[in-house]
């Protein structure tokens, strides 16, 4: 079971007995902007081909039900307020959502849900803002109410916060839910403002997943935004101006230096450079430079190694390799970091031969078969609801 839409609606109907209506949303990768969202800053997201479906029908006992066509499992929850019960399973996804929806005091009935995808796991491309985006756009429309893509990407986001337990920003979310075929988007996480921006046709997306999942990627994660978090700290006591390490300049944090941990310092560092990266880029695109945007995925993945200590051998490897293919303009790790994908940004007519070179040369050095994806940017969930109409 792959995410197939029709395959997923039949599973609804021979579990449920009774057809469901779909809803779809994508998976993402980002272009650059890493580790920026949680401190206010910059991002510059696309969503992908890969999608999670959230087939929905009402039942009569205020039960929740859902079921889970990739795992082969159901869930049935009693009806009335749900408490915060993470056990770390795909369950918690959807049950997450559930619970925000209650939060904002947004009633949904009795119903059944079949969710199934197609988004690798683990691998750095928001499989789990895929679930809960799917997962709100099918209650929400079961509950007849309609929210704008800000509320529906903090409620998401409260979800994955507050009830899996997982500290993340607000990228995912937003542009898995808001994201328009054919444009990377820039976001402001501080105002939630965006910017859609066209990615030339001379070049293509490439996503190359090192098959490296660390185990305990969601602790780096945490004590990674826990550094941010402290020297964040500092510079708001230190000074009056800054609000949010978006705030601050490099002059800034080198005020504070002594005032904070080394580990901290490298990290706001990271953050405050990535951020003006995110704005050359999006000048780059304006002008079709395709040779300074790759320029800044190379500084980007640079100071995701060595400042942000987030990225990781094989993950470097992939990098290295990519950029000694030719056509290949920039490679950077993308994702929270520590194993995952790379992203890539190639020539059109290299891309074959591009996806072709990296997983040999790769499996020569690393003993691992890479998996790459020709990607291109297509529509969020809600742009996908409008256009194909859920059913
Ligand atoms: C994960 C989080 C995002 C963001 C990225 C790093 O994907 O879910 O909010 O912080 O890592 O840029």
């Amino acid at each position: 079971m792959k995410g197939n839409n029709e395959e997923a609606l039949q599973v609804h109907r021979q579990r449920f007995g009774e057809p469901g209506r779909r809803f779809a949303a994508p998976a993402r990768v980002n272009l650059i902007g890493e580790h920026t969202d949680y401190t206010g800053g910059l991002v510059m997201p696309m969503a992908i081909g890969f999608q999670t479906v959230a087939i929905i029908s009402g039942r009569q006992d205020g039960r929740a039900v859902f079921y889970s066509a990739n795992y082969e499992e159901e869930i049935s929850l009693e009806p009335g307020p749900l408490q915060v019960a993470a056990d770390g399973r795909w369950a918690d996804y959807p049950s997450g959502v559930l619970w925000a929806l209650q939060q904002e005091n947004i009633a949904v009935g009795g119903f059944n849900m079949t969710l199934a995808g197609n988004v690798p796991l683990g691998a750095g491309l928001s499989s789990s803002a895929s679930i809960e985006v799917a997962t709100a756009m099918a209650l929400l429309d079961h509950a007849g109410v309609a929210i704008p893509l800000q509320k529906l990407a903090t409620l998401c986001r409260r979800a994955e916060n507050e009830y899996v337990g997982a500290k993340s920003g607000i990228m995912d979310q937003f542009v898995v839910a808001g994201a328009v075929a054919h444009r990377a988007m820039l976001l402001d996480c501080r105002s939630l403002t965006f910017e859609l921006l066209p990615l030339p046709d001379q070049v293509r997306v490439v996503i190359c997943n090192s098959m490296v999942k660390h185990a305990v990627a969601t602790g780096e994660y945490g004590d990674r935004s826990d550094e941010v978090e402290a020297g964040q700290a500092v510079l708001q006591r230190e000074l009056p101006g800054v609000k949010l390490l978006r705030d601050a300049t490099l002059a800034d944090l080198e005020s504070c230096k002594d005032k904070m941990s080394a580990a901290s310092f490298a990290r706001c560092r990271h953050i405050i450079t990535e951020n003006q990266r995110v704005l050359e880029a999006r000048e780059a695109l304006l002008h079709d430079d395709m040779k300074q945007f790759g320029a800044l995925m190379v500084e980007a993945h640079k100071s995701m190694r060595d400042d942000f200590a987030a990225s990781c051998e094989e993950v470097d490897k992939l990098v290295e390799i990519a950029m000694q293919q030719p056509g290949c303009f920039g490679a950077r790790i993308t994702g929270g970091g520590f194993g995952g994908c790379t992203v890539n940004v190639v020539r059109a007519e290299a891309a074959e031969q591009f996806v072709a070179n990296v997983r040999k040369d790769y499996a020569a050095v690393t003993g691992i078969t890479a998996e790459c994806f020709v990607s291109a940017p297509s529509d969020g969930a809600l742009a996908m609801a409008e256009s194909d109409g859920a059913r």
